[in-house]
């Protein structure tokens, strides 16, 4: 925070608010977790107890909405923690960068696989993802391993999710250009209208359209990945347009 934003109503009233999102989280994290582990249980003895089709029907659809809400609570967990790291809190060390998106590509892929809930009126294939990565194997990029797994996920993840076609093809490209390093993420999807590529960082922005308005979201995922690469000295920037796709480029210090 800047030091004269200090103790000014404005700032108290940010100190607050993170207080309460704080608050709120973990206090509904636990019963969450009380629902999912019993829906769970019950669910497990559905072949003995020989429920209905309708209890069990209704049994999945809780536990699958409680997972559901357990991934949102713990993103305004992670959000809120983000949001107030400073520089000095980063542990940053030396990562192999193809290795690490080859864990992002896999975690994007089965997170956006088991959550997606396709809106009936677009034809999406839940299965059907490729993503290429093309990234020199001995590039490093020193980073905070958990931020920079974080918004590398969350680069895929948006591709695969605001993605209508039936078969989804992302295509992440990495360069080193003098001190920097460059890293790419393109999809072929859904696109944002250039009038609204600049609002998508802001927080719980959600471009309202008849594709991606459906989508489940809370809009925090972009002003992280645009915070943590505040932390770390980088940039993004966006090439998109309706039905054409995106192309999201990062730009990170060598050092
Ligand atoms: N690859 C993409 N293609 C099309 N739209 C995108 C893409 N990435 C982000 N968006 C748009 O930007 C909005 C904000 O993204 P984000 O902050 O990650 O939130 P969320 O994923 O929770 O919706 C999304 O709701 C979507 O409208
Ligand atoms: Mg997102």
């Amino acid at each position: 925070m800047k030091e004269k934003e200090k103790n000014t109503p404005v700032a108290n009233n940010l100190q607050d608010a993170a207080k309460m999102l704080s608050l709120v989280s973990h206090k509904l994290r636990t019963p969450l977790s009380i629902i999912n582990g019993y829906s769970e249980a019950i669910l497990s003895q559905s072949s003995k107890e020989k429920f209905s089709p309708f209890t069990t029907k209704a049994l999945e659809e809780i536990n699958k909405q409680g997972t559901k809400l357990c991934g949102l609570v713990d993103k305004l967990m992670f959000f809120n923690k983000v949001e107030n790291l400073q520089p000095k809190d980063l542990a940053k060390k030396q990562i192999n960068l193809k290795n690490l998106l080859k864990l992002c590509a896999n975690d994007a892929i089965s997170h956006e696989e088991d959550s997606a809930t396709v809106p009936s009126t677009a034809a999406v294939a839940k299965r059907g993802t490729f993503i290429e990565i093309d990234c020199p194997s001995n590039l490093e990029i020193k980073s905070d391993e958990e931020l920079m797994a974080f918004l590398l996920e969350e680069l895929m993840a948006n591709a695969i999710k605001f993605n209508n076609k039936p078969e989804k093809i992302i295509k992440v490209q990495c360069a080193h250009h003098g001190d920097s390093i460059s890293i790419s993420v393109r999809d072929y999807g859904a696109g944002v209208r250039p009038q609204d590529v600049n609002k998508i960082f802001e927080q719980f922005y959600q471009v309202d359209d008849y594709f991606t308005g459906q989508i489940d979201g809370w809009g925090l995922g972009l002003p992280m990945v645009k915070k943590i690469l505040d932390l770390h000295d980088g940039s993004i920037s966006v090439i998109s347009d309706r039905g054409l796709g995106t192309i999201f480029t990062v730009s990170l210090p060598v050092a």
